[in-house]
């Protein structure tokens, strides 16, 4: 059985991700979508809500062969936990490049096993990010076009409590 790990921090999941989670459920057996904790950023939902959100999403879409599920620690030891040989990326542009082939090649070091494979985005996608779909969000602006419409509402509702604060 071919598992792929699909690892992102998806505060919150957009079109792009479900786009890369689908495409990825058609070519493995099957799919661990893992959210995961990015250094570099400071998340919107918390761990729990992210898994919620991706899950609901997944049914809504009727995405097969894939679980959710969370960790904390390195992504290469979880590949190994997993007994994962692929690891999936969504590839958008030049500016990601610099940083997923960093990335790709520091796990292929810590964990030989997980090869990483990229998956170009769909044109439609090439510009979206989470950090994209918050700051439009933010500001009042339609985010129908870039997240799935089953988990709108919660995005509305999170950034109004976060306004309150
Ligand atoms: O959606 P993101 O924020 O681009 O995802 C990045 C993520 C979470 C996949 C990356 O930061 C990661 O792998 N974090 C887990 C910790 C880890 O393994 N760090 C070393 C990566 S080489």
């Amino acid at each position: 059985m071919k598992i792929a790990i699909c690892p992102g921090s998806f505060d919150p999941v957009t079109l792009g991700h479900m786009d890369i989670i689908r495409r990825a459920s058609l070519l493995f057996d099957r799919v661990i979508v893992v959210v995961m904790s990015n250094a570099a950023k400071s998340p919107l939902f918390t761990q729990v809500e992210r898994m919620d959100l991706l899950r609901r999403a997944i049914e809504a879409e009727g995405i097969e062969g894939v679980m959710v599920d969370c960790y904390d620690g390195l992504l290469a030891d979880y590949a190994k936990m997993r007994n994962a040989t692929a690891i999936v990326k969504g590839l958008r542009a030049m500016s990601d490049f610099e940083y997923e082939f960093q990335m790709a090649l520091t796990n292929r070091k810590l964990n030989a096993e997980a090869e990483t494979v990229f998956l170009t985005t769909t044109a439609d996608h090439m510009y979206l990010s989470s950090s994209l779909v918050k700051q439009v969000a933010r500001l009042g602006g339609e985010i129908s076009d870039f997240v799935p419409a089953c988990i709108l509402s919660d995005i509305t509702e999170k950034l109004r409590k976060e306004q309150q604060q």
